[in-house]
């Protein structure tokens, strides 16, 4: 029987624009592919978990967690995500987890969501046995998936923060486990340690099973590290990549391999990754024909949602109604599963209320928006 004792997250934490077509994005089926479990932990559940584990909480209440949740730079985000790991024990807690941020997605428009998993944090620093784990997560998304049909997959991240031959045993440990609802390895965390220190074994090993790489790569560093994720772990998709526009070169290797970026614009504005709204590139990289979806990484510690990652997208690049959908579309085609049986924009202007700004037809301008 599921434990309901944790409270529900609260709604959005955030104001949305008026004018930002809201509905009509909520109604785009989209894939989020660029998300990670342990991110998804609101202030109420880290609470909730520490007090479950006779654990003192890095603050007494939700607005002293929600502060706690603000970061001045990407070190001191990942010291307090890894905090927040070290409260997720039992399986039950992975399973609420789970469940809770699929059922929000679902809320908000998504048919799919890929969960990085950080699987050799929970395995190499906190000693984690993976396969319970693991079940617990699979619980919480059968769960969520029964009540709303959204689908799900997860990737199990390597954290290049912790030495490479520690990951490629915790990795060994997640491929002799259950592989069913593995789409993908992952690297998340710091990327100054990647070319002193040797993944790509564990890449090259993830491959000889049929599983596909992906990497977090020019999140915060240049694009020689996209670059690198592409030729030396044979990534299919790149995590953020905001770093590719300082060289057209691999711009142009994202562009002729078909290889999208999920970009967090919302992550990426909380961890000072860019100076502010208007230096984001991602009205450049869509002019360059990269394919970008988006994601919300690690949602309440950024104070965003899948929704916001539109609207902020909307706001920065201008995007109409065609322009958002094609995100979505994006999204749906980058998944690594196939969800060719979903159309991808479904839009029906009739559901759109012409007098909403930004809606099709109608008179703010959304004419002078542009597609992505
Ligand atoms: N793990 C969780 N969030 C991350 C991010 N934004 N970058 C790298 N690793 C992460
Ligand atoms: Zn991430």
């Amino acid at each position: 029987m599921a434990d309901r004792t944790i409270p529900s997250s609260p709604d959005e934490p955030f104001p949305l624009d008026p004018a930002f077509p809201l509905d009509a994005v909520r109604a785009m089926p989209k894939a989020e592919l660029h998300v990670h479990l342990e991110g998804t932990v609101d202030a109420p559940t880290l609470l909730t978990l520490a007090e479950r584990h006779g654990v003192a909480p890095p603050a007494d209440d939700v607005a002293g967690v929600e502060a706690w949740y603000r970061f001045d730079g990407f070190p001191m985000f990942l010291e307090r995500y890894f905090t927040v790991l070290g409260l997720l024990r039992q399986p039950e807690d992975f399973a609420i987890v789970a469940e809770r941020y699929l059922t929000r997605a679902a809320d908000q428009g998504a048919v799919h969501v890929e969960f990085h998993v950080s699987a050799t944090g929970h395995i190499v620093e906190q000693h984690k046995a993976w396969t319970p784990l693991l079940d617990g997560i699979v619980d919480g998304c059968r769960r969520a998936e029964a009540a709303t049909g959204i689908g799900w997959g997860l990737i199990p991240d390597v954290s290049p923060h912790l030495p490479a031959v520690a990951c490629a045993e915790a990795m060994e440990v997640v491929f002799a486990g259950e592989l069913d609802h593995v789409l993908a390895v992952g690297m998340g965390g710091p990327a100054d340690t990647w070319t002193t220190d040797d993944f790509r074994p564990i890449y090259d090993r993830a491959r000889s099973l049929g599983i596909p790489a992906v990497a977090h790569a020019g999140e915060h560093g240049p694009a020689w590290e996209v670059r690198f994720a592409v030729e030396e772990f044979g990534a299919v998709r790149i995590q953020h990549g905001i770093g590719v526009m300082q060289d057209p070169e691999v711009v142009e290797l994202l562009v002729e391999r078909g290889i999208a970026c999920d970009v967090c614009p919302g992550s990426n504005l909380a961890l000072d990754a860019v100076p502010g709204v208007d230096a984001h590139p991602l009205p450049a990289m869509l002019d360059a024909g990269l394919t970008v979806t988006l994601g919300s990484d690690d949602p309440p510690m950024f104070r965003t949602s899948l929704l916001r990652e539109y609207e902020l997208a909307w706001s920065m690049a201008g995007l109409d109604l065609d322009g958002l959908a094609r995100l979505a579309a994006n999204s749906v085609e980058a998944a690594l599963v196939d969800l060719a049986p979903i159309d991808p924009a479904p839009i029906d202007p009739a559901s759109i209320d012409p007098a909403r700004p930004g809606a099709v037809g109608s008179a703010d301008g959304n004419d002078e928006r542009r597609r992505a």
